[in-house]
């Protein structure tokens, strides 16, 4: 008797010592957090940045400045939301608005004193900045210079940790065929550019891409092995997959993590899974560390031509009814979708797709696809776990239930729900 437990006791802490030499070893996961700054404008649950929980999020992403078309300077677009009161946007996109007041990035930056090691980011780009206009900035060295400098100045003057840089998309739209091997340089001369601010400032500076991740965008526009060289980690969006669009009509989930044998071919390239995999195939496991998964905190809605036709495939009337506080059709945050469903659980069907590996809820004609606890939980079993990424981004942050809306086990379910799961993998990984 007394052997086992000497023996047990022995073999205890050596499995300790062995695991804490692991963890010692492994650099931890990060949970980055973009954070639309305009969700202030949310009628009755307006979102600031003293909302956000600094304590869960590794990085967050202030969403999005722009870039000047013509002399690639870095602007406000919404001055009187971003800029301090008196400041004054030189280059505003709307004349009228070019005085700043509420002071937005400096007190998302101000979230260092509740969590010191949270590194603070602002996005240039984003849906409304031109692919061409990236082009036209990336391609030549005089102009690439004019962007950096700029950009070099924001991030001293907010006393920012970093940037991130969101071209949507290298390659496509209006972009060049050249976009990949500019879009390697930026990167190259940005981090340049942070070594030389370094010294100056004795700080580190973090710089991240924001990806899209179908194989068209991916082939067209990445180096990925590349980027990787120069940026601190790419976020890959990997959702928005499917939705309604005058073309594309049927129900089908936005962000399935697999997808399932009776798929088209077209469509079993639309998940995060492929999308995961197509970005490693491009010569990247030894710098998988460096990917993140993107994780949405949104659902895509849809309105049913009769309530009995919910199955994925059968045709639909159009998007889902704007929701109450983020007022855009087709999409619904979570915390909306949490609060529909806890007013009347009874109206809900609850269903878990087991290939897609995802939530959807329909009642009546709404039918909504979104992910939740469980399913977030398994897209990071699949991308830490099995693929040895570096972490998770939730898109947006203020999309998730913030103020607890739903009164669940804690605000912030989504992205608790991501922390413990990713503290988890931190702790039993074997590498
Ligand atoms: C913020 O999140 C942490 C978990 O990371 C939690 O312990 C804490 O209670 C949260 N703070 C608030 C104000 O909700
Ligand atoms: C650099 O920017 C100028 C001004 O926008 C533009 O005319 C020029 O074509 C750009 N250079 C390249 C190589 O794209
Ligand atoms: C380094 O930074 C200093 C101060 O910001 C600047 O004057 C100088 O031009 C920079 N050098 C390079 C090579 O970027
Ligand atoms: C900056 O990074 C270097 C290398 O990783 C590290 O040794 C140093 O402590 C960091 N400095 C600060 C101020 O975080
Ligand atoms: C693949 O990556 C390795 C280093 O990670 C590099 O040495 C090699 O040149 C790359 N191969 C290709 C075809 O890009
Ligand atoms: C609905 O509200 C109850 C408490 O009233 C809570 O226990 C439950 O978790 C909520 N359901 C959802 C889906 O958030």
């Amino acid at each position: 008797m007394s052997f086992c437990r000497g023996g047990l006791y022995f073999l205890g802490v050596f499995v300790l010592q062995f695991l804490s030499l692991n963890v010692a070893a492994q650099e931890s996961n990060v949970l980055v957090c973009y954070y639309n700054s305009e969700s202030y404008y949310r009628p009755e649950l307006p979102f600031e940045p003293a909302n956000i929980n600094a304590t869960l999020c590794t990085h967050v992403i202030y969403s999005y400045l722009g870039m000047g078309a013509e002399i690639y300077n870095v602007y406000s677009r919404n001055p009187g939301l971003d800029l301090g009161p008196g400041e004054t946007e030189p280059f505003p996109d709307d004349p009228d608005n070019s005085i700043g007041e509420l002071d937005f990035i400096r007190k998302t930056v101000v979230l260092r004193q509740d969590n010191p090691a949270v590194k603070v980011l602002v996005s240039i780009g984003g849906p409304l900045q031109s692919s061409r206009s990236f082009s036209n900035m990336a391609r030549h060295v005089a102009n690439r210079t004019l962007f950096i400098r700029s950009l070099i100045k924001y991030v001293d003057l907010y006393e920012l940790d970093g940037i991130d840089l969101y071209w949507k998309y290298p390659g496509n739209g209006d972009g060049r065929p050249e976009d990949g091997e500019s879009f390697v340089y930026v990167m190259r001369d940005l981090r340049a550019a942070f070594t030389n601010l370094t010294t100056f400032t004795g700080r580190n500076y973090t710089l991240t891409g924001t990806l899209g991740c179908t194989k068209n965008v991916i082939d067209a526009g990445y180096d990925v092995t590349g980027l990787a060289q120069y940026v601190d980690f790419l976020n890959l969006l990997c959702f928005d997959f499917k939705m309604y669009t005058d073309s594309t009509s049927n129900i089908a989930h936005h962000s399935p993590l697999f997808h399932k044998e009776s798929d088209s071919d077209p469509d079993k390239q639309l998940t995060a899974a492929y999308g995961v995999d197509y970005f490693l195939s491009k010569n990247a496991t030894s710098v998988s560390r460096k990917l993140v998964l993107g994780i949405s905190a949104h659902g895509r809605t849809y309105e049913l031509g009769a309530p009995d036709y919910n199955n994925f495939g059968q045709p639909t009337m159009g998007l889902g009814p704007p929701g109450s506080f983020t007022r855009q059709q087709g999409i619904l945050s979570f915390y909306e979708i949490c609060h529909e469903v806890n007013k009347s659980t009874s109206a809900w069907q609850f269903r878990y797709d087991h290939d897609y590996r995802i939530p959807y809820i329909c009642n009546d004609i709404m039918w909504i696809g979104y992910d939740n606890e469980i399913s977030v939980k398994e897209k990071i079993d699949f991308a830490i776990g099995t693929k040895n990424l570096g972490g998770i981004a939730i898109d947006f942050i203020d999309y998730d239930d913030f103020s607890n809306l739903c009164k669940s086990w804690v605000s912030y379910p989504l992205a608790s729900a991501i922390k413990e799961r990713l503290n988890y993998w931190e702790i039993n990984k074997k590498r």
